[in-house]
């Protein structure tokens, strides 16, 4: 079946997502949308959350998309259950937290999680801590800044925000660190140079695999050789070209308004 994957995220974060979907399934076509007029849904209520959620769900859905990619933890940890209740013909892949995968590789058992507040706080992220992450110690830190100074492409502003934010992680002496927001992935390098020794790790092929498996199983898979991929920005076209030229992605791209 040769239908498009649909991918949401508040913003460009996801595309770190969508990049690895692309490797891990060649054949496949994309439509992206990236919510940067919104974005960042990390301070909005969940009812706020959802109703933009909708709109993006709402136009792929008018794409004719087979499978729906939720490359956000923000949306996933407020909305996700909603969306398979309201969307029940379609396959819905949220994000799959990187926790456990964190708590098998720590060999001190210190682990930190860096998120958005919203993620941080829910009860979605403390119950995977406790599921998951049982005699590990675990940091749980949520930022206020970071996700609407990447949409900026602001590297300087970004450093700075790390430095502080980052310190509490390197002070507890995590030797792990699993990222809970798809826009962080996109500055690791950055992160890396923080916390030099510390294994970053980010969801990116867990969700492929993910993905992978539920087309394979519905029988969905696409046989195309010549995919498409179209993503869609309610912001600044300007900003979703550079990271999609960072991730080196050949796509269309287009800034729409959702009604
Ligand atoms: N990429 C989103 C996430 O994974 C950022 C959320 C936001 O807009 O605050 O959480």
């Amino acid at each position: 079946m040769n239908n498009p994957i649909g991918i949401i995220d508040s913003g460009v974060g996801g595309l770190s997502i969508a990049s690895t979907i692309v490797k891990f399934l060649p054949k496949e076509s994309i439509i992206y949308i990236a919510d940067s007029k919104n974005c960042p849904y990390g301070q909005k209520s969940k009812e706020e959350i959802y109703r933009l959620t909708q709109k993006m769900a709402d136009f792929l859905v008018s794409k004719d998309i087979k499978l729906l990619v939720v490359a956000c933890n923000t949306i996933t940890v407020t909305s996700i259950d909603k969306l398979r209740k309201d969307y029940p013909k379609l396959p819905i892949v949220g994000i799959v937290p990187v926790l456990k995968a964190a708590s098998e590789r720590t060999k001190s058992g210190k682990i930190g999680i860096f998120s958005t507040q919203v993620t941080a706080q829910s009860n979605y992220q403390k119950d995977l801590i406790e599921k998951f992450a049982k005699g590990c110690q675990v940091l749980n830190i949520g930022s206020a800044d970071l996700v609407p100074l990447i949409e900026k492409v602001d590297f300087e502003a970004i450093d700075k925000v790390l430095n502080e934010e980052l310190r509490p992680f390197k002070e507890a002496g995590i030797d792990t660190l699993a990222l809970g927001c798809s826009h962080f992935p996109l500055i690791k390098d950055r992160i890396q140079r923080i916390l030099p020794g510390v294994l970053v790790l980010d969801s990116a092929e867990a969700v492929s695999r993910q993905v992978q498996r539920i087309l394979k199983h519905n029988r969905i898979l696409s046989s195309s050789k010549k995919p498409s991929y179209n993503f869609y920005t309610t912001g600044d076209l300007e900003q979703i070209n550079y990271f999609a030229k960072e991730l080196t992605m050949n796509a269309r791209i287009e800034r729409i308004s959702l009604p």
